[in-house]
């Protein structure tokens, strides 16, 4: 084992434990899903359970979905009368991530959508005290855009994926348009003079940011 897998395991030991809902998930997710590595897992969830019980929103919006997992983290730090509105594409993720949401204490407070965020965000009459945008790579900026106004004045805005596994920082490749959508995205949001923001290196990346 190297160093950094034993301090991976050494940080899971000493935080807080995986609700066994969510070790059933990230189990069944390895089983039958194809690309279970998008799921958050152990540490990244007790981190969004952790921010998100530190900012008590009122409602939340997720853009994408996937299994449900971090939907069931955020969903932890939401008061009785609090929502979260999470948004999947693809319909075929839909039985997997309900029976899960169905099963969790949260499951009247998690409307799962599915459809295309670009798409039904515009027509949403709601504002958020926390967006977590963890979809296609490419669009980051349009989840952005899309939800910005939508976003109440102290709010925040959690962004995954933002060091796309060291590429930000390497030649990139032509054609590789998710990377170019990660940078392009980071580029923007560090010159958005409307927002504080702070990457943590945390697994992918993930950023923190703040609405003035
Ligand atoms: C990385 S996974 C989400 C993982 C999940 N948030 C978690 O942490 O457990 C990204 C998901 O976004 C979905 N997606 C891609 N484009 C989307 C869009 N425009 N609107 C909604 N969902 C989208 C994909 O189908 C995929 O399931």
């Amino acid at each position: 084992m190297n160093i950094s897998s034993q301090l991976d395991e050494y940080i899971l030991q000493h935080s807080e434990q995986e609700p066994l809902l969510l070790q059933e998930l990230y189990r069944e997710a390895h089983v039958r899903l194809l690309r279970p590595r998008m799921v958050s897992g152990h540490l990244q969830g007790r981190i969004l359970s952790m921010l998100s019980k530190m900012i008590q929103p009122k409602r939340i919006l997720e853009i994408g979905t996937f299994a449900g997992y971090s939907a069931l983290c955020l969903a932890e730090g939401l008061p009785a009368d609090g929502k979260i509105i999470t948004i999947e594409i693809d319909d075929e993720m839909e039985d997997f991530a309900r029976s899960f949401i169905d099963k969790s204490p949260y499951k009247e407070q998690i409307e799962l959508v599915i459809g295309d965020s670009l798409h039904l965000i515009p027509t949403m009459d709601e504002k958020f005290d926390l967006v977590f945008i963890d979809a296609d790579k490419r669009d980051y900026c349009a989840y952005y855009d899309v939800v910005f106004d939508k976003v109440l004045s102290g709010g925040y805005i959690f962004a995954d994926n933002t060091l796309w596994d060291g590429k930000v920082v390497e030649p990139l490749v032509p054609n590789d348009k998710q990377t170019a959508g990660v940078l392009a995205f980071n580029r923007y949001i560090a010159a958005d003079t409307r927002v504080e923001k702070v990457v943590l290196p945390l697994r992918d990346g993930l950023t923190l940011i703040r609405k003035k």
